[in-house]
């Protein structure tokens, strides 16, 4: 594995192979001193040019949890704003010695032209609505966690998938690990191209809601024109909104996931999103062992044990 970009091809044994190691991740990151040093030395740039709390500061911690140092660009107070290109960017960010690429761009494709420019090692934290592989990872791990496998789960992904990077990525790799997918959106937030997704479609989330093991909420993505395809977020919370009506009546085991950022009463009422049974923040956590993992895979080498 030279760059981290998209979970698309990526086959059960690699994902479950990864999944393993953020398990032992995890362990570490449950001790006393959080923190090992396989990757002492190594230089880590985090390079967000869209907003992020989550991923960004998890990748972050990961990389320190491995003993890294961490540089950081934030394109509001960089060269960026005095006419500055992405390559000349990136190429200057390379110069001054940075071992592994975190980026994030609103642009589909923006990591892997990146990956071009530099030999080091290319990490994807989302690009546009394509692809955002850790995600992806981090919500099958939580899942994993908790039901011991995904083979067999039937996982509803609820909302904006047509905008959603995290949709794309969480189909490719629950659909690989064994699980059934339903995608459940109003029309027009469903896919274009649903027909090459490996999943089901559904419009009417109140029909399918009583068969899934896992719902996935999404949050409308307005910067991405999610919220101007229906009337109103009123009308859209009263059809897909995870209430606490339609919370009762899911299977008691079910479990439910977001990726955040959360629009409490929205996607999501506030009373759900504070259920045990939403394991939001456990998502969090993980998001930090699985960048750990990745990372690891990707810097560690054979000498670093
Ligand atoms: C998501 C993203 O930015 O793709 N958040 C995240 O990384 N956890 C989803 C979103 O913005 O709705």
């Amino acid at each position: 594995m030279n760059h981290f970009l998209t979970i698309e091809g990526l086959p059960a044994d690699d994902l479950n192979g990864l999944l393993d190691d953020a398990d032992e991740f995890v362990e570490v990151l449950h001790r006393p001193i959080p923190k090992v040093p396989a990757l002492r030395g190594k230089t880590v740039a985090t390079m967000f040019f869209e907003p992020s709390t989550r991923t960004k500061m998890s990748f972050e911690k990961a990389a320190k949890a491995l003993s890294a140092d961490t540089m950081s660009f934030s394109p509001g107070t960089s060269s960026l704003s005095k006419g500055e290109s992405l390559k000349d960017t990136v190429l200057t960010i390379k110069a001054m010695g940075t071992d592994a690429m975190v980026v994030r761009h609103k642009a589909t494709g923006a990591p892997w032209r990146i990956a071009e420019w530099i030999e080091q090692p290319v990490l994807n934290a989302g690009d546009g609505a394509h692809q955002h592989p850790t995600q992806a990872l981090l919500d099958s791990l939580t899942i994993r966690q908790h039901f011991g496998t995904l083979e067999g789960l039937k996982i509803g992904i609820i909302g904006d998938i047509r905008h959603s990077r995290v949709a794309r990525s969480d189909i490719q790799a629950f659909s690989t690990l064994g699980a059934e997918v339903t995608m459940v959106a109003p029309r027009t937030l469903l896919p274009v191209d649903a027909a090459v997704f490996d999943a089901t479609a559904s419009e009417d989330l109140d029909e399918v809601l009583e068969d899934f093991d896992v719902v996935y909420v999404l949050r409308v993505q307005a910067e991405r024109g999610g919220a101007s395809v229906f009337p109103s977020l009123s009308e859209y919370t009263d059809r897909y909104g995870i209430t606490k009506e339609r919370f009762a009546r899911l299977k008691p085991e079910a479990v439910v996931l977001h990726p955040g950022p959360m629009n409490r009463g929205v996607e999501i009422e506030g009373a759900v999103a504070d259920d045990p049974r939403a394991l939001i923040l456990d998502q969090v956590f993980n998001g930090v062992a699985v960048r750990m993992a990745v990372l690891f895979r990707l810097l560690g080498g054979e000498s670093n044990e």
